[in-house]
């Protein structure tokens, strides 16, 4: 008999499959769900439960947060990271207290940046339009092994080590930056001096740190003078860590390889939309999605069963574990 209740607000269909899961493999709790967001208005669905289990990019403004509390709830877990667009301060007078999901998969993301990688080098992209068109000569559509490039991959934390892992399987040699050095990476010679360093030595820049402000912009005009000719960027991490407008100079001009980018400064309200029958809204990027050596995807690295999965489930380990008082595993500083 469920003695406890959790609801879960905006489930998608490909994580139905895991709520259920979860569900069934615990009895004493009933588990309802919607994919409704949660606002204001819908919050009332969630009434008898002792906590929430959320996903959303909408804010949890003051009046959600409001409403759910006034019917008790104030245990939410978030199944993502980002909790940028929680009203902070409200939470905190009412008592919130919340969870979220900061590693879920880093295969996840470290696989799609190193496929795509691999994609860059061999110029797959040109390669298969040509093929189209029915253009079955080789030339000038040649490509370039792995194992003969530099790798320099900045920043190495979960997902970072993992790429660093893949282009090793591939035989690249691997170089790495990090501002808060690995002991483990550091005896195994992987570092070098300075992030100049790895710019000026690396064939293929692979980017794994957050969009703190200084690193804001970090690829730009004069980083990528520094680079040497040739060289392929890429951006699985977060659009704030590069210069669009610059990298698109350097592809003009011949001085990068190729760009991946699973990630972009305007991509909010961009990506996870149909455009097929609207004005697409943003010309640059119109222009990138259409590149022969520009691979676009629209944040989608992180999107692996795997990942979703472990998404769900850590949620509602985190609720329940609140639900019983205790401490859960990915807590987040209310406040
Ligand atoms: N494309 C996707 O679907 C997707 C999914 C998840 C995460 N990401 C992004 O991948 C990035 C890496 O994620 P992770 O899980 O490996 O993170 P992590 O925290 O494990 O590693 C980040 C690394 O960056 C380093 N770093 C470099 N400069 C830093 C600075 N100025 N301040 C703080 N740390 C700095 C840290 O020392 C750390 O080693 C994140 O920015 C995240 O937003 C993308």
């Amino acid at each position: 008999m469920a003695n406890k209740k959790i609801f879960a607000f905006s489930i998608r269909k490909d994580e139905e499959p895991y709520v259920k899961e979860w569900d069934e493999q615990h009895p004493e709790v009933d588990v309802e769900y919607t994919d409704e967001l949660l606002t204001p208005e819908t919050a009332a669905k969630a009434k008898g439960a002792d906590g929430v289990v959320v996903y959303q990019q909408l804010d949890y403004k003051a009046e959600t947060l409001q409403a759910l509390a006034d019917m008790g709830i104030t245990k939410m877990s978030l199944r993502n990271v980002g909790v940028d667009n929680i009203d902070m301060d409200k939470a905190k007078e009412l008592g919130f207290e919340i969870t979220n999901v900061p590693v879920y998969s880093p295969n996840a993301i470290a696989e799609h940046a190193a496929i795509q990688t691999a994609r860059i080098l061999r110029q797959t992209k040109a390669l298969d339009e040509k093929i189209d068109k029915g253009d079955l000569r080789w030339a000038p559509t040649i490509g370039r092994e792995v194992r003969d490039q530099v790798v320099g991959v900045v920043g190495t934390g979960h997902i970072g080590r993992v790429y660093m892992q893949i282009m090793e399987g591939f035989g690249a040699k691997v170089i790495a930056y990090d501002k808060f050095e690995n002991p483990e990476l550091k005896k195994q010679g992987y570092y070098v001096d300075s992030i100049d360093d790895l710019y000026k030595q690396a064939d293929v820049i692979s980017l794994h740190v957050p969009a703190v402000p200084e690193n804001v912009n970090m690829i730009n005009d004069d980083t990528i003078a520094e680079m040497k000719d040739d060289a392929v960027i890429v951006n699985c991490s977060r659009g704030a860590l590069v210069d669009t407008d610059a990298v698109v100079k350097a592809l003009d001009s011949g001085k990068l390889f190729g760009f991946v980018m699973d990630t972009y400064e305007d991509e909010v309200g961009v990506f996870n939309e149909d455009w097929r029958d609207k004005k697409f809204p943003d010309d640059r990027l119109w222009d990138l999605m259409h590149r022969s050596n520009v691979l676009v995807t629209p944040h989608t690295a992180f999107y692996t069963t795997h990942a979703v999965r472990n998404m769900v489930i850590k949620a509602f380990d985190n609720n329940n574990e609140m639900i019983d008082g205790k401490e859960p595993e990915t807590p987040v500083k209310v406040g």
